[in-house]
């Protein structure tokens, strides 16, 4: 169904999804995974709309989870929770119990201090938590600063050169039962090569902890695969994975089961955001087009700089002109795209392309904005997945004084 008829019925702006363009993201790891014990578990962060992560459960995938919400989130939508995994720097106690008891598959944990909190959590339970300790490769995943997490100096995981002694700590604690090894470099990630060194690294590390006694029966090697934004050009999971799975088998690991937590690759060139063009306003400077999204629906321009497509939802015969294109916030780092050339009106509609990740998930009210509507299409089936907000629901739970 053409994009400006789902705008005229739902109004704007409107999240698009492609169930087909999800699965067909999702087949690409499953290739690469074909006759090797390894299970995908979707970093649900990057979009954790219920009829989203239905879509991946379907599909036989496993949950990244980083908050007992997101573990709600996946019960809510039928998934596994045999098959989740739980990340995060700053799991509180009430969520360990949470997971514990729900039955989670592993808690990827990312210091010591959390060592001891879970053992003790566990063991009040009556259970032993299965653990990854998320160690910390140390390599230039080459991405923007603020997704780039494998690197010393930034809060996420444990030193490699700590990873040993913390993993003989984790085998001595009563409530853990030590299971893996975990780690995650970055998010965006278009290269090889940083892939590859991390994996040598963490190979370095499992060796080194097998002898001292300690096995390891699965690796978890995160997410963090780029898509093309904007003329990128990220390695193909299946690809990718041919290269890592070599490094595995010569250096005699097949045998332990490979988890991923990809988010972004499986979800964001599924997904578009239509908007209505409100204004075309010319400036002495610039040519403002204004939209109606704005950096609550879209806020990866404004938070980091990042480049969305944008294009005219139909051909139209009108002059094209450059336009820096903004939303409604009054605020100046409210811009979608900067000097983009578009032939479009006022009440044409635009769609900000590979809007599937990061985007909804990290929508907020600003401004009293409420939340898009999102819409899956499946075939010629299209559903509503989540309505739109409306401001009632925005006070609710508010109190005069
Ligand atoms: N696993 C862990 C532990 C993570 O921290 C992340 C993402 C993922 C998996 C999924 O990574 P992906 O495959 O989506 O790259 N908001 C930023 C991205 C933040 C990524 C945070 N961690 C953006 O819009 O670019």
């Amino acid at each position: 169904m053409a994009l400006r008829t789902l705008a005229q019925a739902h109004g704007t702006p409107l999240f698009v999804y492609s169930k087909a363009a999800m699965l067909h993201a999702l087949a690409a790891y499953q290739r690469g995974f074909a006759g090797r014990n390894a299970q995908i578990c979707y970093g649900m962060k990057a979009n954790s709309t219920l009829g989203i992560l239905q879509v991946f459960a379907a599909a036989g995938c496993g949950f990244d989870i980083v908050s007992s919400g997101e573990l709600a989130r996946v019960v809510a939508a039928g998934g596994d929770v045999k098959k989740v995994i739980f990340s995060g720097v700053g799991k509180t106690r009430v969520e360990m119990r949470g997971a514990l008891t729900a039955g989670i598959g592993c808690f990827n944990v990312e210091s010591e201090a959390e060592l001891d909190v879970l053992s003790e959590v566990a063991l009040e339970l009556g259970l032993r938590a299965p653990v990854s300790i998320r160690v910390n490769p140390n390599v230039d995943p080459k991405t923007h600063p603020y997704i780039s997490t494998g690197l010393k100096g930034n809060k996420f995981g444990v030193a490699h050169s700590d990873a040993l002694r913390v993993y003989r700590h984790a085998a001595s604690l009563p409530g853990l039962n030590v299971v893996g090894i975990d780690c995650h470099i970055g998010s965006q990630i278009t290269e090889v090569t940083p892939y590859l060194d991390a994996m040598d690294r963490v190979l370095d590390l499992v060796d080194a902890i097998e002898a001292a006694g300690i096995p390891i029966a699965h690796i978890d090697f995160g997410g963090g695969l780029g898509i093309d934004y904007h003329g990128d050009t990220p390695p193909a999971a299946d690809q990718l994975w041919r290269q890592l799975f070599a490094k595995i088998d010569a250096r005699s690991h097949s045998g332990k089961k490979i988890m991923i937590e990809p988010g972004r690759s499986l979800v964001g060139n599924a997904g578009v955001c239509v908007s209505e063009v409100i204004y075309l306003k010319p400036g002495e400077q610039k040519n403002f087009c204004i939209i109606d999204a704005a950096m609550n629906d879209l806020p990866r321009p404004a938070l980091y700089q990042a480049f969305h497509a944008i294009v005219p939802v139909s051909i139209t015969n009108k002059t094209a002109a450059t336009y820096d294109v903004v939303g409604p916030v009054c605020e100046s780092g409210d811009w979608l795209g900067r000097d983009r050339e578009l032939n479009v009106a006022a009440g044409d509609f635009v769609a900000v392309l590979s809007s599937g990740a990061y985007c909804m998930s990290m929508a907020s009210n600003y401004n009293t904005r409420g939340r898009a509507a999102e819409l899956l299409v499946d075939g010629d089936a299209v559903r509503v997945i989540r309505q739109r907000e409306t401001v009632q629901d925005q006070m609710r739970g508010e109190q005069l004084v």
